[in-house]
């Protein structure tokens, strides 16, 4: 068992040094996870850092999904038959840049449910989240013989609220269901997130990326003994849409690595491997603006996107091996890659016609009343008078299509502030189409509160309209959508297109769409996620398991319109223009 004795975490009586990293498996495919827990293995650490993505696992309540890439049991047998342990992250809040922080939607829409505090309506969701998951990794845990060595409680709490409660719940509920390994609080290094986000008596650990005595100071003002961690050393960052890329230099990041290490510090490194936000699966950030993040997660970790050893991780191995162990064995090369430029996506259909069935009501109802998480909602109301008209959608999250009579009209942007829209009403009764997509829930900060769909009335020159019908589009499966050859020219408006490929083997690839504006892409029904012209990203990646020898399914929705029928496959990412 792990436990702190002094300024010292011990393993088996033995002095020990936590040197791990952080991979989620929700963002890798899982065919990669052995791939990818090697190259963990390989760089020096000795344990992997995981977060669980609650929404992900019970998109609804009660439910519980272990499949495919949420096989979590599977992911935690690979990490033990590398001979690593794992820190283990549970939230139930995560954060993580992950569609709300991990939060289910059934949850961050309820305006009656105070989320990350002891309100009784919260605590009782995560109680019956925690009895479904904690039996299932109870085999994993050290005193069975697994490699869960430590848990963490909550996540950065100390930047979010003061709740001792609730963080003494989430304690009391980790040891009653039979966890008695050591557990931990994370929180940034500022003394007074430190001392909120802990309870005396629970390791307390930090989160930073760079002055690292300034921040071990911190951490040991409010905590005088005891082993100093970081529990998520940031060695390079994400991106927002519309935003620059961002990289971290990797000297200046193995360099405090080694200054951590040398410090007597343990670390986790925040990311080793980011992998991909496939599908909806990206979460936001809400300060001054909305800003959803992108489908990489590339991170610029020492482990890329791909899987690729990096000049990063080459560096920080090296700074690794001044104090801990690393395995004296030669290091992969790059990942083989394949190309395939010109797929023609020669089949379509509209959005509109994808849906699920219509449902009425007076005034709109939200995605989440839809019993719907993530995707697309498609409202349908009469405006009465014709003629120049001032359109108002009070509340909505997050973008907005608008289109009369079938015809596209104009667009509102959550990120950019927008309620209110001029059109030109074609004739008395026209039909008034809203498209309104969810672009990915906050997560961090006071904005959880996050339903998405339209939120409030929608006025036409200040009369709100009434009777409304609204289809869930989910894009859930795209499997099995009635794509035909556009008769005379594509539908108008929002567009799913079909295409086939022939492959002669299988690699890595990188999905290229020049001339295409803002969507989201499958492969052989495999969810590769946003993308969208300004970037920063400019390329998807596709993992090698996703691809066939032989004929390939591409499906891309196009939210507003391609100018180009074709898509490439290319053998290199590109992730962007760099920040300064
Ligand atoms: C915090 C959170 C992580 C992640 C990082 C930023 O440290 O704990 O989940 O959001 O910020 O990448």
């Amino acid at each position: 068992m792990l436990e702190t004795a002094g300024d010292d975490f011990r393993w088996r009586g033995q002095p020990f040094r936590i040197v791990a990293g952080a991979m989620h498996y929700f963002r890798i495919h899982p065919e990669q996870w052995a791939d990818r827990i090697d190259k963990a293995r390989l760089l020096g650490l000795n344990t992997i850092d995981v977060y669980v993505p609650w929404n992900a696992h019970q998109p609804q309540p009660g439910q519980f999904h272990l499949d495919g890439i949420l096989d979590l049991p599977r992911y935690l047998t690979l990490i033990a038959e590398a001979g690593l342990k794992v820190l283990f992250r549970p939230g139930p809040y995560i954060c993580a840049e992950w569609d709300g922080g991990g939060l289910p939607a059934w949850l961050t829409s309820d305006p009656s449910v105070r989320l990350r505090t002891s309100d009784p309506a919260y605590l009782s969701a995560v109680d019956a989240w925690f009895d479904q998951l904690i039996p299932v990794i109870e085999p994993f845990l050290a005193h069975n013989g697994g490699p869960i060595i430590a848990v963490q409680v909550e996540n950065e709490y100390g930047a979010f609220g003061d709740d001792q409660q609730y963080l003494q719940h989430i304690v009391d509920g980790y040891r009653r269901r039979g966890i008695t390994e050591l557990l931990f609080t994370c929180d940034q290094a500022d003394d007074e997130m430190l001392k909120r986000g802990g309870l005396d008596g629970i390791l307390r650990t930090g989160t930073f990326g760079g002055k690292v005595d300034t921040a071990l100071a911190a951490l040991r003002r409010v905590q005088p003994t005891g082993p100093l961690m970081c529990a998520e050393f940031w060695n390079g960052w994400f991106d927002h849409w519309g935003g620059p890329h961002h990289t971290r230099d990797a000297q200046n990041a193995a360099d405090d690595l080694a200054t951590l290490l040398a410090a007597g510090g343990s670390v986790s490194l925040y990311m080793f491997h980011g992998g991909t936000n496939f599908g909806f699966t990206s979460g936001a950030n809400l300060k001054y603006a909305y800003e959803p993040t992108i489908t990489s997660y590339d991170y610029d970790a020492p482990l890329a996107e791909n899987g690729d050893i990096t000049l990063k991780y080459r560096l920080m191995r090296s700074a690794i091996a001044r104090f801990a162990p690393v395995p004296d064995e030669p290091l992969p090369s790059p990942a083989a890659t394949v190309g395939h430029p010109g797929i023609v996506l020669d089949t379509a259909v509209s959005l509109l016609d994808v849906g699920d069935p219509a449902v009425s009501s007076g005034t709109p109802l939200t995605m989440e009343a839809l019993g719907q998480a993530s995707g697309f909602v498609v409202y349908e109301a009469v405006i009465p008078e014709a003629g120049p008209t001032v359109l108002t959608l009070t509340s909505y999250a997050d973008r907005a299509q608008i289109l009369l009579d079938g015809v596209p009209a104009g667009l509102l942007e959550r990120s950019r502030h927008e309620h209110s829209l001029p059109v030109v009403v074609p004739r008395p009764g026209a039909a008034l189409t809203l498209v309104v997509e969810n672009a990915g829930r906050v997560n961090y900060g006071p904005g959880m509160f996050d339903p998405k769909g339209l939120l409030g009335p929608v006025l036409a020159d200040g009369v709100e309209l009434t009777g409304w019908t609204q289809t869930a589009v989910p894009l859930d499966d795209v499997s099995g959508l009635p794509f035909a050859p556009p008769a005379t020219r594509l539908p108008i408006g929002p567009t799913l297109r079909h295409g086939e490929f022939t492959l002669d083997t299988v690699a890595d690839s990188y999905l290229s769409l020049p001339g295409w504006e803002r969507g989201a892409a499958w492969i052989n029904g495999f969810p590769l996620g946003r993308f969208a012209a300004r970037g920063p990203q400019r390329t998807l990646y596709v993992p090698a398991p996703v691809l066939k020898a032989g004929v390939n399914e591409i499906v891309v929705l196009e939210l507003q319109a391609a100018a180009s029928a074709t898509v490439d496959l290319l053998p290199a990412p590109d992730l962007g223009v760099v920040a300064d």
